[in-house]
C-alpha cells in the first residue's frame, strides 16, 4: 500500500508542486499522525502563536492547542470559505493550502495545554 503511494506521488511530483509535498509527508511524517506534516506546521505557526498562547492560555483569543485534527481543520476551512466570521481569521486562512492547514493540525494537535496559571486562579478565587 505504502509503496504504491510513493510511486503515484513521484508520478505527480514530476507535474507539480503538490505531489512533492505529497512525498515530503510520506517520508518525514511521524507515523502516529498520518495527515498533516507536522514539521511543516511547526514552521508555519510562527504566525499563529503571536495571538494563539502555546500554553493554551485564552485571553480573549481561543486556544488551539491539543484540539482534535478534524476540528481544527473544520475551524480553518469554515474561516477560508468565510462561513466562520473572522475578518482576521478569513484573512489568515485564505492563505493555506489543505496541505498547510492539515500541517497545522498536525502541530497544533499534538502540543499539550498546560495552564500555568492555575495556581494564581486558584489562590484568587480562595
Ligand atoms: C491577529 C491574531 C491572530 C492570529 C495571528 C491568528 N489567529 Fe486564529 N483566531 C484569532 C481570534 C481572535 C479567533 C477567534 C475568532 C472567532 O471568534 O471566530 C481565532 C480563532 C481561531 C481558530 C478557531 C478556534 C475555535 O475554537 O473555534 C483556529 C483553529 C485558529 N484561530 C487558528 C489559527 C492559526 C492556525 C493561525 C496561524 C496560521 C492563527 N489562528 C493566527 C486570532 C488570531
Amino acid at each position: 500500500m505504502m509503496a504504491a503511494g510513493v510511486v503515484k506521488s513521484l508520478q505527480i511530483g514530476r507535474s507539480g508542486a503538490f505531489g512533492v509535498w505529497t512525498l515530503t509527508a510520506l517520508l518525514y511524517a511521524p507515523p502516529l499522525s498520518a495527515a498533516g506534516d507536522r514539521a511543516l506546521g511547526e514552521y508555519l505557526s510562527s504566525e499563529c502563536v503571536t495571538c494563539h498562547q502555546l500554553s493554551g492560555q485564552s485571553q480573549g483569543i481561543p486556544p488551539i492547542v491539543g484540539r482534535p485534527d478534524s476540528h481544527f481543520v473544520e475551524a480553518m476551512n469554515e474561516y477560508r470559505s468565510k462561513r466562520r466570521d473572522n475578518a482576521i481569521m478569513q484573512t489568515i486562512a485564505g492563505k493555506f493550502s489543505d496541505a498547510e492547514i492539515e500541517a497545522l493540525a498536525a502541530y497544533f494537535g499534538s502540543m499539550k495545554p498546560r495552564d500555568t496559571k492555575t495556581d494564581r486562579n486558584q489562590r484568587g478565587r480562595r
